[in-house]
């Protein structure tokens, strides 16, 4: 009875385990989180650390989906952290993506062209500030149109000014644009193609209990591939390559 009582206690304290996400305190972090404006999960900072940790080169970095620059921030700070030389590259196209939707938030006088010229802005002050010396390659282009350029190897302008050749392979790729299971696939896809072997994808919003169905679902699909080796739930989900890439780049 007595050990039944101490299995019993153990498989609750596993679970518990197995359910709580793992997160990293710091205060430049907490200040960094309360000025910019943004949405990363805590779960999110304790794996973009890990994994900044473990990058197996010196391959740039993609972050899908920038908003104010919260996690582009973040990212940044890490890689400084750890010492690592690894460029990030962010995409965002700023706009409101909805179809037929009336030019002005409902029940205000804001214009949605306004809002998103506004959160581009903030992006810029907010990365210019708290990512200086160490400005990310920021392109205003959706991720598809930023894959394309991508594989054309072009040389473009990023919203900094500065020109930047663009074309090969990513170390790592945060996915945090579309959560649409659509549009979310064809990230994962995009960013496939151009992973180095042992690189990671990290897809936002993908946890089991609560997170978008889209993204919920590439991630399981991710797992389900045997090109890749599910690293952890967190409860986003990680997901590191093992084979070769899917396209030729
Ligand atoms: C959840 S927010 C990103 C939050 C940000 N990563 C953070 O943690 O602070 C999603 C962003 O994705 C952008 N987005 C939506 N669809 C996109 C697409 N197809 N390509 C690139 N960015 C997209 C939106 O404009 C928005 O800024």
């Amino acid at each position: 009875m007595e050990t039944l009582n101490i299995l019993r206690i153990l498989k609750r304290k596993l679970l518990r385990q197995r359910n709580s996400t793992q997160t990293l305190h710091c205060m430049f972090l907490d200040y960094l989180r309360y000025a910019t404006p943004g949405m990363c999960a805590t779960g999110n900072i304790y794996l973009f650390d890990k994994v900044i940790r473990e990058l197996n080169s010196n391959l740039p970095i993609l972050e899908i989906g920038s908003w104010c620059g919260q996690s582009a921030n973040i990212i940044t700070y890490l890689l400084r952290k750890h010492g690592k030389q690894n460029q990030l590259f962010t995409c965002d196209g700023w706009k409101y993506e909805a179809k037929n939707h009336p030019p002005l938030f409902p029940d205000s006088d804001v214009l949605f062209a306004d809002y998103y010229a506004f959160i581009k802005s903030s992006y810029i002050r907010n990365t210019e500030f708290f990512s200086a010396g160490r400005l990310p390659h920021s392109i205003h282009l959706t991720s598809n149109e930023f894959f394309d350029e991508w594989r054309k190897n072009a040389v473009l302008t990023d919203i900094f000014g500065r020109s930047v050749q663009l074309g090969g392979n990513f170390a790592f790729c945060f996915i945090n644009g579309d959560h649409a299971y659509e549009p979310a696939a064809q990230d994962f896809t995009n960013c496939d193609a151009h992973l180095e072997t042992g690189g990671f994808i990290l897809l936002d919003d993908s946890a089991t209990d609560g997170g978008w169905p889209g993204a919920y679902q590439v991630a399981e699909e991710a797992i389900g591939n045997p090109r890749y080796k599910l690293v952890s739930r967190n409860p986003n989900v990680l997901v590191q390559k093992q084979g070769a890439n899917a396209l030729v780049n």
